[in-house]
């Protein structure tokens, strides 16, 4: 059976959207990096150009979360995340361009954090976009932070405006992951104008909604190829058990039927230590050579962990049957203007 993207076009043409990020993304052949794995070639996907306020990922989750809201009649949106959350910034740039008041709630989720981390990247963005930023002492405790969030929601209902929290806990109905179902579609027409089938799609997995909506978009489809989630918050275990609730969620808003088997979900933690927002030497060396052989910036605590997951599977020996792999650029450059103390002092920009 051939993959066919007009059925995930189906799946979800009754969810409302809104128009924010470039589409469709280029797709990539990295020449140089690619030239160290003989008999494999490596692609990216570029969702670091989707355009709004610098690209990744989040505006293509924010065009169904704030379709959804522009839907309801709603005049602000709120959201909480860490302090360099891509996603924040990506929020008060879309909540600026569809006329929108905005709140956005830093968590402290990184100990010992430099000056960068805490006045430049995404957080000075923040405020460039004009957002009114709010502050959560706790880094680890979603469910506090989306109580704090919601409150905050309520003091503005009860000022007169109609408020649309955009969740950072799991919840019934994850609509962001509807951007990377679509995602998927996208994927397999440049496939097919390519003349491509890769074997494996390399993708960061945080909240899980990217990683969740490829793969759920992927088996609507028809595509069985193997999506492997690196993991950047949660150890595989923990994670391969979200991701899969997550599908389940989407095959019901979608209406599919179950489409994702359990072990469909691919999650390595490779590069995850020595945690959340923090990066190995590996890590480090994979920024300095995607910058140094392909010009492309990766930021330390997302696109990074993705790519150098997947080049220390190769390192490894692992998918060494595959002809064509796909890593997913989920964006994060302004991240590494906060990290550039960390980046710059590491093992690999010392050599
Ligand atoms: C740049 C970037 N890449 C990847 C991710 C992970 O995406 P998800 O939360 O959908 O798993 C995030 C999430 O914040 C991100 O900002």
């Amino acid at each position: 059976m051939s993959a066919d993207p007009e059925r995930i076009d189906a799946a979800l043409a009754s969810w409302p959207r809104a128009s924010l990020a470039h589409l469709p993304t280029p797709l990539d052949r990295l020449e140089r990096l690619s030239a160290r794995y003989p008999g494999i070639t490596l692609w990216m996907k570029r969702d670091d150009c989707t355009g709004l306020a610098m690209g990744g990922n989040k505006a293509r989750q924010l065009e169904f979360y704030l379709g959804d809201a522009r839907a309801q009649g709603c005049d602000t949106v709120l959201s909480t995340g860490a302090v360099q959350s891509n996603y924040m910034r990506t929020i008060a740039a879309s909540a600026a361009k569809l006329g929108m008041e905005c709140h956005i709630q830093l968590e402290d989720r990184v100990q010992n954090a430099s000056p960068d981390y805490r006045e430049s990247g995404n957080v000075f963005l923040d405020r460039l976009f004009g957002a009114h930023i709010h502050h959560y002492p706790v880094g680890e405790d979603e469910q506090g932070a989306d109580r704090a969030i919601n409150a905050l929601a309520e003091d503005l209902r009860a000022a007169g405006r109609r408020p649309y929290v955009v969740p950072l806990a799991p919840v019934e109905k994850p609509k962001g992951a509807l951007g990377y179902v679509a995602a998927a579609a996208e994927l397999l027409r440049q496939w097919q104008a390519m003349e491509l089938s890769p074997d494996l799609v390399v993708v960061g997995s945080g909240s899980g909604l990217t990683h969740a909506g490829l793969l759920t978009g992927f088996r609507i489809a028809g595509s069985p190829v193997i999506v492997l989630g690196a993991c950047v918050r949660r150890d595989a275990g923990q994670q391969a058990t979200r991701i899969l609730e997550h599908c389940r969620k989407l095959e019901r808003m979608l209406g599919v039927g179950v489409c994702v088997a359990g072990e469909d979900v691919r999650v390595s933690d490779r590069a995850l230590a020595p945690g959340y927002g923090k990066a190995s030497d590996a890590v480090m060396a994979t920024i300095a050579d995607v910058a140094r052989l392909e010009g492309i910036l990766l930021d330390p605590v997302y696109s990074a962990k993705a790519v150098s997951t997947a080049l220390q599977c190769l390192d490894l020996g692992e998918y060494a049957d595959c002809d064509d792999i796909v890593l997913v650029h989920t964006g994060g450059t302004p991240a590494l203007f906060a990290y550039r103390e960390e980046i710059l002092s590491s093992a690999p920009f010392n050599l």
